[in-house]
């Protein structure tokens, strides 16, 4: 198997970023779901603090697969529909605005932000930047619990897709 994708198949480089995200983004929402539904309680206690470090690696990883991205588009399967390619771009987009919005609004808190040790935000004295926090705080739980629906829709037509009698056999290729 090649390492770029064709217009038959996706490559070993789109099949890693698509198959290693889905795992991790699978782990994000077990933490973001221990938060919501068993606060305070070991569950929340086990899961949850990964979901800041995890949401950051999950960004660098997606902006790194959306340069991969432009760098084969015009070599790689056709989707099968207008509406898959916007699904497809809306999934891409959500991964990068939510963390973004979370990373906006932790640094408008003005407390200092540490990530395996390494200061990313050193924080500030005097007042927050209310619009950031806002902004996070209106959206960042918001569209990520979007982006599990449209995810949940997107597993769902690819089992369509493989049993509609058009018989596009889009599994194929970004698993076999
Ligand atoms: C792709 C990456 C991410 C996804 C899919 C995601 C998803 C979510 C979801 C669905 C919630 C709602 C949980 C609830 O309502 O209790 C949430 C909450 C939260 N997330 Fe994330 N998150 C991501 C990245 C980040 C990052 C990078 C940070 C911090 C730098 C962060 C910080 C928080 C915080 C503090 C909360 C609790 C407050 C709130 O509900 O907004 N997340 N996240
Ligand atoms: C069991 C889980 C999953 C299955 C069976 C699955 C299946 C597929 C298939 C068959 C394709 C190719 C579609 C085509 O060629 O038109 C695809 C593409 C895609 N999938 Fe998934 N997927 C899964 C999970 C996920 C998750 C969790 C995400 C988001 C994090 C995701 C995001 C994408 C995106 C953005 C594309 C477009 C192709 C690309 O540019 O990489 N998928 N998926």
């Amino acid at each position: 198997m090649a390492l770029t994708d064709n217009t038959e198949h996706y490559g070993i480089v789109t099949r890693v970023f698509h198959w290693g995200i889905a795992v991790l983004i699978l782990w994000q929402f077990l933490s973001a779901s221990a938060h919501f539904f068993f606060e305070d309680t070991a569950v929340e206690a086990f899961f949850w603090p990964t979901h800041k470090p995890l949401g950051v690696i999950l960004l660098a990883l997606m902006v790194l697969r959306l340069l991969w991205y432009f760098i084969n588009r015009t070599n790689r399967p056709q989707s099968v529909s207008l509406l898959a390619k916007l699904g497809h771009i809306t999934i891409y987009l959500l991964i990068v605005i939510i963390p973004v919005v979370a990373l906006l609004r932790q640094y408008g808190s003005g407390r200092t932000f540490e990530l395996f040790g390494i200061t990313v935000f050193p924080g500030f004295e005097g007042e927050k930047i209310q619009w950031m926090l806002d902004l996070g705080s209106d959206f960042h739980g918001e569209l990520g619990w979007v982006l599990l629906l449209l995810i949940i829709g997107h597993i769902f037509m690819t089992y369509v897709h493989q049993k509609s009698s058009t018989k596009q056999n889009v599994l194929s290729r970004m698993w076999k």
